[in-house]
């Protein structure tokens, strides 16, 4: 799994879907097919049924912003897991914007990652301290926290499945992206607690991703830190040309791009 970069554009709840297709038309022009980086994209639910009929998935893999953890039944308004199998290749699960606005616990996240992986869909676990945890010294206290509230009921089969994304809220969407001695000292605490639920092997192999404030100039200096596996891209993944030059940044090799 962690042979490949891994990039996601989260576009949160941003582009109809007229404008969906143009990206995707866009940026298929822009990017190549590599065997070294998967692309994936996350657009609002409404476009993601229309997407997925135009998305090479050679290129491109879908993601959800969220679903609901019950299979189906009487939850107005939910998404679940077993009506997005097919569709969407990865979810995120539990965004700090589904934990602050729309106060998700970690129960639910737990729920959430289970009802993904039943259902044959990759989750995001989006785990990250807030400015005042970070103030008080609580960092790697948050991501010990949050990780085992999100992976309680996982296995260690499972956990091949999961990717954990380390955003910190006072980055997302701020402009005040993280230090890459900061992500580092975070991905350090991920993969020490990872190894310490699920052993030494699990803790190497498990992706990493960063995100909160990435751009075209930021991220060839997060993706070269020693255990970040990818990005977790919001505002700057709105555009097709800026997020196809942060794809082409995960490339190793040079030649990257078709034009
Ligand atoms: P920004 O890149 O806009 O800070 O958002 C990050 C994020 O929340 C991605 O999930």
């Amino acid at each position: 799994m962690r042979d490949k970069k891994l990039i996601v554009g989260n576009w949160k709840m941003n582009l109809n879907t007229h404008e969906a297709s143009l990206y995707l038309h866009k940026l298929s022009d822009i990017i190549d097919v590599r065997r070294d980086v998967e692309v994936v994209l996350a657009p609002t639910l409404l476009t993601l049924q229309s997407l997925s009929l135009q998305v090479d998935r050679r290129q491109f893999k879908l993601a959800v912003q969220n679903l609901y953890w019950r299979d189906h039944g009487a939850f107005t308004g939910e998404v679940s897991a077993t009506q997005l199998r097919g569709v969407v290749d990865y979810a995120i699960i539990g965004h700090s914007e589904r934990r602050h606005i729309f106060h998700e616990t970690d129960k639910d996240t737990r729920n959430k990652i289970q009802a993904a992986i039943r259902n044959n869909i990759r989750p995001i676990l989006c785990i990250g301290e807030t400015a005042g945890e970070r103030a008080m010294g609580e960092t790697n206290d948050i991501i010990h926290d949050q990780l085992i509230g999100g992976l309680a009921n996982a296995t260690s089969e499972d956990l091949k499945d999961v990717t954990i994304a380390y955003e910190p809220v006072w980055a997302i969407g701020t402009g005040d992206n993280a230090l890459p001695d900061d992500v580092k000292k975070a991905v350090v605490a991920i993969r020490s607690q990872i190894k310490h639920l699920y052993g030494v092997n699990a803790s190497k192999e498990v992706r990493v991703l960063y995100g909160g404030s990435v751009t075209a100039d930021s991220a060839a200096d997060y993706l070269s830190i020693d255990g970040v596996d990818g990005l977790l891209v919001g505002g700057a993944s709105l555009d097709a040309y800026g997020f196809g030059e942060i794809v082409k940044k995960a490339h190793k090799g040079s030649a990257v791009a078709k034009k």
